[in-house]
């Protein structure tokens, strides 16, 4: 049943927009050229900012929402993806696109950018071939200008990723964790690992104190999860798209690959790459020290477990007091070691290589202190500083996030790129 049965149809407005604030005038003026058909004061317009703060889903015309709220099934007579949308061709944006695919009508379209068959296989993007692959039928491309419109047929397809199960329990989450907050409330440490279940990283310990438990509790509660939600759901387009390009790219193709990722919050990067159809991955951990980020991964682990079987874990710790059991091909810290003590990151860095096996990789994406930075300014890396932190292991190889690129030193500057060394 629709997430909104029950309502009439007439509610809603004819037609969605996916793409970034900034752009929509630019582009809805581009695609009424384009599509002469779509008049756009006729049609209602949503925006939805992909960046959007807001979680819930707008109803009215011309409001503006997230970009990972559940949408209404078959309400829109167009659905259009901008091409300011990071479209990577992996299975977010598989789930993505039947999700957008899911909303249109029947004899509806949905409108979505693609690039050259070169430039899709050099930047990891999508091509015409690959979306029509993916539908399973063919669409068409008014005026030759790298767009393609699929007329809805049938059912959309399905994907395993974690947006897919984002999306399906987007409305039930604020619930679900009320539920386990208050089962959560008052516990002993020992009743924490019942809490979480069999995600979690058997021969690690929690090594969580009770003073740092209430203090998760009450501090950094499982609200600042959802608010922070859509960010962490979000990056995952682009991080395992990179992650799963740099893998393919230093590391054998027939290996069974084994994954961590240091303050990986909720555990959706470790998740998706476990599910990414090209890698084989055998073992895919998230380390994290919030209590939070631990319970939204157990509600995402019970939603995928089919799909993930045996083969993703949690560790409910420190950095700096992970100890490995295993070695490792991957291991990253994304916008993580910026958030602990100096020391303790130096550290932490330090035994992740240690923990690679030989020709493993470790990869590193920070954001780095710019003026342009209000929140957690304080706590970025300069470019120095980050690189001096790095240099005991090796020189770097550096990756766009926007593309799957590598890009010479001389050309990183202030960017925060993925920075990429592998161990000899
Ligand atoms: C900005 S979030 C990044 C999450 C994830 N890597 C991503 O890119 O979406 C930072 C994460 O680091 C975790 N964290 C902070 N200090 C940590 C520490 N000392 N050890 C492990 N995790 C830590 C936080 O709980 C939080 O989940």
């Amino acid at each position: 049943m629709p997430p909104h049965a029950g309502s009439s149809q007439r509610h809603y407005p004819s037609a969605l927009y996916l793409g970034q604030p900034g752009a929509v005038d630019r582009e809805l003026d581009w695609i009424v050229r384009l599509l002469p058909d779509f008049d756009a004061d006729a049609n209602r317009l949503l925006l939805f900012a992909q960046s959007g703060a807001s979680g819930g889903w707008p109803l009215s015309a011309g409001d503006a929402g997230s970009a990972y709220c559940a949408l209404p099934q078959e309400c829109f007579g167009r659905v259009i993806v901008g091409t300011t949308c990071r479209l990577f061709r992996n299975p977010w944006s598989q789930a993505m696109l039947s999700h957008l695919y899911a909303a249109v009508r029947p004899g509806g379209s949905l409108v979505v950018p693609f690039v050259s068959e070169a430039e899709a296989q050099r930047k990891g993007y999508w091509s015409r071939t690959a979306l029509e692959q993916f539908f399973g039928h063919g669409g068409r491309e008014p005026g030759d200008q790298g767009v393609l419109v699929l007329t809805r047929e049938g059912a959309p397809p399905v994907v395993d990723s974690t947006l897919r199960w984002h999306f399906g329990h987007r409305g039930s989450l604020p619930a679900a964790h009320a539920e386990l907050r208050s089962r959560a409330g008052g516990i002993e440490l020992a009743g924490v690992r019942a809490l979480l279940g069999p995600m979690l990283l058997s021969e690690e310990p929690i090594a969580i104190d009770e003073l740092t438990l209430a203090d998760v509790l009450e501090s950094e509660g499982l609200e600042s999860v959802l608010a922070v939600e859509d960010y962490l759901i979000g990056g995952v387009g682009y991080k395992s798209a990179l992650l799963n390009h740099i893998a393919r790219r230093y590391l054998p193709p027939d290996r069974p690959l084994r994954f961590l990722d240091q303050g990986g919050g909720a555990g959706f990067l470790a998740a998706e790459l476990a599910l990414q159809p090209d890698l084989t991955v055998q073992r895919s951990v998230c380390v994290d020290a919030s209590l939070a980020m631990a319970l939204t991964a157990r509600r995402m682990h019970d939603g995928l477990r089919r799909a993930l079987a045996d083969r993703f874990a949690f560790s409910l710790t420190r950095a700096g007091n992970f100890t490995y059991a295993d070695q490792y091909d991957l291991i990253s810290f994304i916008s993580a070691l910026m958030y602990m003590p100096r020391d303790e990151a130096r550290d932490a860095a330090s035994r992740a290589f240690e923990a690679l096996r030989p020709g493993g990789v470790l990869i590193v994406h920070e954001n780095i202190k710019s003026p342009s930075y209000k929140r957690d300014y304080d706590l970025m890396f300069t470019v120095e500083e980050l690189e001096a932190l790095l240099s005991p292991f090796g020189t770097p190889e550096y990756y766009l996030s926007t593309a799957t690129i590598e890009i010479p030193r001389e050309q990183v500057g202030q960017r925060s790129v993925f920075r990429v060394i592998q161990k000899q």
